[in-house]
């Protein structure tokens, strides 16, 4: 298998081809009630591979499989990636039937927020699913990937995990960390053929703008016009797995601010500021709903 160190092309993506990569294949996505894990789950099932998805909420994940299971083999589970034994359980059972061929480290939440009101405990309520819950999904893959001698992680991200702004700093914390948890196991797993790939959306339709910190979703708060749907997303990504990127970025606004980074600092600067002014705005709405 080709290996390519180094960083992320900017230029897009196709739109997901029908190449037989996933056919057959056995894959492993947690939060995929909604959202970019939904999109994921439905896109492997269409190209014919075989899934195995969670999330938190029982009805929510219920009703996600019960979509999902017409499209091809899906098996389903409510559990917390905080819940590491859990999660450990789940894999377990699903490499007990065959390979865990993928595994999309996915489920997160977002929290828009003043720095200064934040408690730690708030603070951790963000870095508890996104940081310690990929955490807890790495390790439950890895022994199944090193005794079976293969096997693919892709942990998602966001373009904030390398891209900051204000009024986010929970959720910044835990992308930069994942960004980089993902480059280091990249290296360290690399001699034992475990690919390791970061994922790093921009904006995508997802019930994520909606939801406070205890989960429930609040409809009146919406994407941005320019956010892919989750499917579009779905297909960025397997497309980049198909193009064997390490980082993989999602939409237009993703690779855009890593070239900003990189090539126009100064615009970079704007860019940050543009989605701090819009964060303030979530983060002042949110503290009035307190
Ligand atoms: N949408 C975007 O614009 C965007 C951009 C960059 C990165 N991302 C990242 O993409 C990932 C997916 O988010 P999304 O946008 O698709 O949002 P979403 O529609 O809110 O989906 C989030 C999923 O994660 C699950 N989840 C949350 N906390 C969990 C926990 N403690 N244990 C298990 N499952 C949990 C949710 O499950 P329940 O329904 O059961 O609560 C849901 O299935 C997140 O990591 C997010 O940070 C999204």
């Amino acid at each position: 298998m080709a290996f390519q160190f180094g960083y992320p092309e900017t230029k897009p993506v196709g739109t997901g081809g029908s190449g037989p990569l996933f056919s057959g294949k056995r894959c492993f996505v947690t939060g995929a009630s909604s959202g970019i894990g939904f999109g994921l789950a439905q896109r492997l099932l269409e190209r014919g591979a075989e899934v195995w998805i969670s999330s938190r909420n029982e009805s929510r994940i219920r009703a996600a499989y019960e979509t999902l299971s017409a499209l091809g083999p899906v098996h389903w589970a409510a559990i917390d990636v905080c819940d590491a034994d859990a999660i450990a359980q789940y894999l377990d059972e699903m490499a007990a039937s065959g390979p865990v061929d993928y595994v999309f480290a996915n489920a997160g939440v977002s929290a828009a927020h003043s720095f200064e009101k934040t408690t730690r405990k708030e603070f951790d309520r963000v870095l508890e699913p996104n940081l310690y819950g990929v955490f807890n999904t790495d390790q439950a893959a890895i022994p199944h990937m090193l005794s079976q001698g293969y096997g693919h992680i892709l942990n998602v991200s966001s373009m904030e995990g390398y891209f900051a702004n204000g009024y986010h700093s929970a959720y910044i914390t835990s992308k930069f960390a994942v960004f980089g948890l993902t480059e280091s196991l990249r290296y360290e797993y690399a001699d034992r053929n475990i690919r390791f790939s970061v994922i790093c959306p921009g904006p995508v339709v997802s019930n994520i703008w909606g939801r406070d910190a205890e989960g429930n979703i609040h409809t009146e708060r919406k994407a941005p016009p320019e956010s892919l749907t989750e499917v579009q997303a779905a297909d960025e990504i397997l497309a980049g797995i198909e193009e064997e990127r390490n980082i993989i970025l999602v939409t237009d606004t993703a690779r855009t601010s890593w070239q900003k980074l990189r090539e126009a600092p100064a615009s970079a600067d704007r860019f940050a500021m543009h989605y701090t002014a819009a964060n303030r705005a979530v983060a002042q709405y949110l503290e009035q709903q307190r």
